[in-house]
């Protein structure tokens, strides 16, 4: 059999993965009426097989998420005072200051006092905090259209929590941002074109894999990085929080794919490692924060490449993909059409995670809501 192979080009719009002039030409645009609207063609699965429990596993998860249920008005401290600044002062001396690891000679930073790095500090905070709410938004679309879409009824179960479990964070990103930090970013381009790909997708699977996958491996890593650094009681705990949810969120990715993907050849399999790459693309060209570089007056093709040569910084990118990359394993995506996705994420530079615990089995060690049930872990 013939396999239709797409090139790197095809795929990410690139040769090279590295091409930061190519990733910085890749801008944002404002929604005037402030919508963004996906056009996507797909079935509606109606199943009048209505066995409870025909998958365990995913019944199992299912039972669990509804334990699991927390209110994000009630259960959180919101009246903590939390002082943005400070915090970025603290976490900077923490981790050796605004510019460790990094040397700015030559860049519009190098003369930066450390009023312009507190305040390069609290927007990229902003930043990153907002990519969080649109990431999570992208969640809520995407698993309201998986209940509709996937034909067995134990996943649908499941993707009913998992659209309450979506709503709940977008809910407490949105009040966090508004009532703690200093002001929203617009969706980042590159976030923008990777969730446009999944919703737009017709394929209910590709739905899995682009979001429970990929995008919420990510945020997994993204959020368990975020909460370890912050000072702020509150954003722990609210992290700490959505980290259990999202923990299921990704099991219920891997146990159904794991299903469906033996079901597939290896045509088939070998485009769901393009997609798996081209979202990896997406995601850690999203990054490099080029809103923040733009908001504090600097071009974000002069300092960007400096920025990414710090060790620091290829360390930490790499680790956001410690969950993914075991998953994708579970999942045989390493390894099948010739070890494709091997070669791609070597490139990548996150093959090293290949070992780790993959999520099927672990979000039993991310329950951080007491009313979860005690048994289980
Ligand atoms: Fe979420
Ligand atoms: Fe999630």
């Amino acid at each position: 059999m013939s396999i239709d192979m797409n090139s790197t080009n095809d795929i990410i719009g690139r040769e090279d993965i590295d091409d930061f002039e190519a990733i910085l030409s890749v801008v944002g645009t404002e929604d005037a009426d402030g919508r963004h609207t996906v056009h996507s063609v797909y079935d509606t699965i109606f199943t009048w097989d209505y066995e409870k429990g025909t998958r365990p596993k995913l019944d199992k998860l299912y039972e669990k998420a509804k334990k699991a249920q927390w209110n994000g008005q009630t259960d959180l401290p919101w009246d903590t005072d939390v002082d943005q600044e400070k915090l970025i002062v603290e976490n900077a001396m923490a981790t050796g200051g605004f510019t460790a690891g990094v040397d700015l000679t030559g860049t519009p930073a190098e003369k930066w006092s450390e009023k312009e790095w507190i305040q390069f500090g609290v927007e990229s905070q902003n930043w990153t905090l907002s990519q969080f709410l649109h990431g999570e938004q992208g969640a809520l679309v995407c698993t309201a259209k998986i209940v509709e879409s996937v034909p067995w009824i134990d996943a649908k179960y499941y993707a009913a929590t998992q659209v309450m479990d979506e709503a709940r964070h977008v809910e407490v990103f949105a009040k966090y941002l508004d009532d703690k930090c200093s002001g929203h970013y617009p969706i980042n381009a590159h976030l923008q074109m990777l969730l446009d790909d999944i919703i737009a997708d017709s394929r209910w699977d590709m739905t899995y894999l682009g979001m429970q996958i990929m995008v919420e491996g990510l945020a997994l890593a993204a959020f368990g990085f975020m909460a370890q650094m912050t000072a702020d009681p509150l954003l722990k705990q609210l992290l700490r929080y959505v980290m259990a949810d999202e923990a299921r969120h990704v099991a219920f990715g891997v146990l159904s794919l794991q299903e469906y993907y033996q079901g597939l050849n290896a045509a088939e399999l070998r485009e769901r490692q393009e997609f798996a790459f081209e979202a990896a693309v997406r995601m850690r060209d999203r990054f490099l924060q080029q809103e923040v570089w733009d908001r504090m007056g600097i071009d974000p093709k002069s300092i960007v490449p400096l920025i990414q040569q710090a060790p620091e910084r290829a360390q930490f990118q790499a680790l956001l993909f410690s969950k993914i990359v075991p998953n994708c394993r579970k999942l045989g995506l390493l390894d099948a059409a010739d070890g494709w996705l091997r070669t791609k994420f070597t490139e990548l530079g996150v093959i090293e995670f290949e070992s780790w615990e993959d999520t099927g089995e672990e979000y039993d060690s991310f329950a951080a809501v007491p009313s979860a049930d005690p048994v289980a872990s």
